[in-house]
């Protein structure tokens, strides 16, 4: 599926996972029609909307008036923001909440938030009753584009992130492009770095795109509102990607690994910084795509004046691009080396890296050896 068919249609993308296939409905208003599109898919069921306190004084009146319009009888369980809600404690109220709701089986669990409400709300939906159906409505750039579609589900442990959680997924997503008019700007550009990641792991000319209409993508955010046609084609080519690569490798044993360019370093410096708001997760993956060029240049993959268009690019967005960016002290290159390693990527001591042979191609490095990357590592931590 592609273009919209009139302006003012949403754009509507398949995720072709045969009897678990479901649409991404992307467009300006489309909350409006979340009930007509609950009961054509669960008739007669009712819902459960889950959110942040955040989301719920902007927008949480209007996913129940859309469900009302449907005539699908809903209730709230509205949880605190961030990402502290990602916790056993947090699975818990949720799941709590849902069984006291009176769901059930063939009911429906409604995530209204971003990427936390996302992995929350489907985690519950996954083990509530063994298996509730569950819609994602994503409010952030990063969950419109990335969480919420593909059915990554989870909890932190005191361990690590997302270490807890199920495959899980939903049956539609609804993205309401408009209720990105009251994201922050720091919010907005963060997602907006995964958007940069889906151009350069597989789609040149989207980049090129990108490149040329960077401004139009971000209208209105932070002045009140009122993006249009370029904020919507680049969340739509976002999706239209990740649907197709998470049709071919649900499970993530081959060609989804590309989607974490730029996240291995990322999560060592998130991790480093404690997971807070000193860096953002699209904040780092900036950084991290840009530590990913620059060492694919190291290795001889990627030509240098390439790697400077693609950091080039994430910088003029307004993205950090180097470590030294963000203020406050970073661990040394070691204590970076072994976070790296703690991530899920890694295979008997060796780092499996998304590297750049070119914008637009991607490509899965087995066995990095450590030796080079500390190295490099070593390099990019002093001031430069
Ligand atoms: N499941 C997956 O495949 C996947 C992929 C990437 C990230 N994630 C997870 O997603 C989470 C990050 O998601 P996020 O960046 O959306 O963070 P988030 O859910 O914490 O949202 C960021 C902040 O924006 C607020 N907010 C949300 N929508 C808003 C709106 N429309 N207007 C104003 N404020 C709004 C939220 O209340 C929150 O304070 C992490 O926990 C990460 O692990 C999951
Ligand atoms: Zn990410």
């Amino acid at each position: 599926m592609t273009a919209p068919l009139r302006p003012g249609d949403p754009t509507i993308v398949n995720v072709a996972l045969g009897e678990r296939a479901y649409d991404l409905v992307i467009g300006r208003g489309v909350i409006a029609s979340l009930g007509a599109r609950a009961r054509a898919l669960r008739p007669g069921a009712k819902a459960a909307i889950v959110t942040d306190d955040i989301v719920a004084r902007l927008h949480l009146e209007a996913a129940e008036a859309g469900l009302a319009a449907g005539r699908v009888a809903s209730s709230r369980v509205v949880i605190g923001a961030g990402e502290g809600a990602k916790s056993y404690a947090g699975l818990e109220r949720i799941c709590e909440a849902l069984i006291a709701a009176r769901l059930e089986r063939g009911d429906l669990v409604v995530a209204l938030g971003g990427g936390v409400v996302g992995d929350l709300a489907g985690f519950a939906a996954a083990i509530v009753r063994r298996g509730l159906d569950y819609i994602q409505v994503p409010t952030t750039l990063l969950a419109q584009v990335d969480s919420a579609v593909g059915g990554k589900t989870a909890i932190n442990s005191s361990q690590g992130k997302n270490l807890i959680g199920a495959f899980h997924q939903p049956r539609l997503v609804l993205a309401d492009t408009a209720m990105l008019d009251t994201l922050p700007m720091r919010q907005f550009r963060a997602g907006y770095a995964e958007v940069v990641k889906y151009a350069l792991l597989g789609d040149a000319g989207f980049f090129a795109w990108l490149d040329a209409n960077v401004k139009d993508v971000f209208a209105g955010i932070g002045a009140g509102g009122g993006g249009g046609a370029a904020r919507e084609h680049a969340i739509a080519t976002s999706c239209r990607m990740k649907a197709a690569i998470v049709a071919r490798d649900e499970r993530e044993s081959g060609e989804r690994a590309l989607l974490n360019l730029g996240h291995t370093f990322g999560h060592a410096l998130e991790a480093a910084a404690g997971f807070s708001d000193r860096l953002l997760h699209g904040e780092a993956v900036a950084i991290g795509i840009a530590l990913a060029a620059d060492f694919s240049v190291r290795r001889g993959v990627l030509a240098p004046e390439t790697a400077a268009r693609a950091i080039g690019h994430l910088g003029r967005a307004g993205l950090p691009v180097r470590i030294e960016e963000v203020a406050g002290d970073w661990p040394d290159a070691d204590a970076l080396l072994d976070l790296m390693a703690q991530d899920k990527k890694v295979k008997r001591g060796k780092l499996n890296l998304i590297l750049l042979r070119d914008i637009g191609h991607a490509y899965m490095a087995p066995d990095v050896d450590p030796a080079p990357l500390r190295a490099f590592l070593v390099e990019k931590l002093k001031p430069q």
